[in-house]
């Protein structure tokens, strides 16, 4: 038989989740090599594990998730990988709102959206345009990120401070 837990156990347990959750995604490509799939089916897989990340955190009541899914380094993957993961974010953008919608999540891509093709960028602004007024937690997903470019968009907030 399951232990029972109090809801004050409950309660403290909760209490010891961190508020905010940050996640880079790595080791697809890993993943799928020592199943010998292609680098995509792990990619796909990626997407599955985040879909239960994200319900475990509505559920744990973890006030913000970060996914860093997509850096800009990464567009200097050979072109088919890349555009089969632009496609990957279409299609999860597309299929996940109900799921988002069930766990009220608001959804906030951060990155540089503009490097992304148009049809991409609207499918974006749809998302997040559908999960505005979820009262649940912000998932964010950083897309098109990178340390330099971050550092230096900080920098330009900041008074009298200049990347060079
Ligand atoms: C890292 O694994 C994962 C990625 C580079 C992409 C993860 C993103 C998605 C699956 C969703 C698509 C999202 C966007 C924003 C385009 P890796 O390939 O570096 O794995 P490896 O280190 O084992 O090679």
């Amino acid at each position: 038989m399951g232990t029972q837990h109090t809801g004050s156990e409950i309660e403290a347990r909760q209490e010891r989740l961190p508020r905010h959750i940050a996640i880079i995604m790595d080791g697809n490509g890993r993943w799928a090599q020592q199943r010998k799939l292609p680098r995509h089916a792990g990619h796909r897989a990626g997407v599955k594990s985040v879909r239960m990340v994200v319900e475990q955190c509505a559920r744990r009541g973890i006030e913000v998730l970060t996914l860093f899914a997509f850096s800009s380094e990464n567009w200097a993957r050979p072109r088919q990988e890349v555009n089969q993961l632009m496609d990957l974010f279409m299609n999860a953008l597309r299929g996940e709102i109900k799921r988002l919608q069930k766990n009220r999540v608001r959804l906030c891509i951060i990155g540089e959206r503009r490097a992304f093709s148009e049809k991409l960028q609207k499918r974006i602004a749809d998302a997040e345009q559908a999960t505005e007024n979820n009262d649940g937690r912000p998932l964010q997903i950083a897309a098109n990120y990178g340390c330099r470019s971050s550092v230096s968009k900080a920098s330009r907030r900041l008074p009298g401070l200049r990347l060079v």
